[in-house]
């Protein structure tokens, strides 16, 4: 499937005008590339903001005044995808501070998950995070890699239903939970699904990548860089030349593009703490993106490492 079919939005000013793209994808200036929500053809960027770790303990006014940067650039840049969780230390709390703090707070899309098992600790977990996140309504939740999935998901249709929250999902980010993950997936109706998928770490593309495709489902990718794993490997390599073909300058967005290149991913939510992480990822939602036989030499160089 070559992506002359693929239809995507550009810029948040052009949210209706769908562009069919030849050959490769393609954003010109301060547009950040979008792909649209399935189930209701709202568009995000493709570079989101991962919050868990840099965010989990950060209590010194500088640690804080740091992440408020981060946020503030990318707010500034036109990111709007933050991802939380309420098992992320003190994540969602700082990010609710945070939010208070910059102007444009409701030009963001806030996620984040449930992390427990039973309806009525699922339910507490929920207002707790609508507490710490300041806010009435939270974009999306999702049930956090399978916990007590059929409770929790009944508990998000409700909220939903409610008005409360506007999107549901589920995550992963473990290959011991993809069978189950697949299950849910065929049995249940989802907005989002959550996964993990890096050029070091491709085996959601085999199955779950198409079913969401299939299922209608949007996909935000987590541990887009294993977690550092694919800095390590690559930290004495130079960035190869044609690298230039598909507007790549550092290898971050090198790892980037071909992730949310991929037909069935609407976003990456790479983890950023520092407002040069997100100066250099929000670029992979410019330019051109790879094609199929790109994406395949993309591959072929990092399992050559
Ligand atoms: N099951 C789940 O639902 C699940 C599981 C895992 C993750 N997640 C979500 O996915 C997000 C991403 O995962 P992650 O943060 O653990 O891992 P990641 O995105 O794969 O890697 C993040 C790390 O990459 C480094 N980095 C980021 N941008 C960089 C750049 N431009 N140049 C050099 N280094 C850069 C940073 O390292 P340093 O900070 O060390 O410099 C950062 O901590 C999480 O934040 C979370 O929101 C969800």
């Amino acid at each position: 499937m070559g992506f002359h079919r693929r239809e995507i939005l550009l810029g948040a000013a052009a949210g209706a005008a769908a562009l069919a793209i030849p050959a490769r994808l393609f954003a010109q200036g301060s547009e950040l590339i979008r792909k649209p929500i399935p189930s209701t053809g709202e568009t995000l960027p493709v570079i989101g903001l991962g919050s868990a770790r840099r965010y989990e303990d950060a209590t010194s006014t500088a640690d804080l005044g740091v992440l408020k940067e981060t946020l503030q650039r990318f707010q500034a840049l036109g990111g709007t995808v933050v991802d939380t969780a309420p098992v992320y230390g003190k994540a969602e709390p700082t990010i609710g501070t945070l939010l208070e703090q910059i102007s444009g707070r409701d030009s963001l899309f806030i996620a984040t998950k449930v992390s427990t098992r039973g309806r009525e600790a699922g339910l507490k977990q929920i207002e707790q995070s609508f507490r710490n996140l300041k806010t009435s309504k939270i974009d999306l939740i999702a049930v956090h890699n399978l916990r007590d999935t059929d409770v929790q998901l009944e508990t998000l249709r409700g909220l939903k239903q409610a008005g409360r929250i506007r999107y549901i999902g589920i995550t992963t980010s473990f290959d011991g939970q993809y069978s189950e993950f697949e299950s849910v997936m065929k049995r249940e109706s989802l907005d989002f699904i959550q996964i993990d998928y890096a050029l070091d770490n491709r085996n959601a593309g085999a199955r779950i990548l198409p079913l969401a495709r299939e299922r209608g489902m949007a996909v935000m990718i987590n541990l887009p860089f294993g977690r550092g794993s694919l800095f390590n490997a690559t930290k004495d390599k130079a960035l190869p030349e044609w690298a230039r073909e598909i507007d790549c300058k550092t290898w971050a967005q090198f790892f980037l593009k071909w992730i949310v290149a991929h037909e069935a991913v609407t976003c990456a939510i790479p983890g950023m703490a520092r407002p040069e992480y997100v100066n250099d990822n929000i670029q992979a939602a410019k330019g051109r993106l790879p094609d199929s036989a790109m994406r395949r030499r993309m591959e072929n160089l990092i399992d050559g490492l």
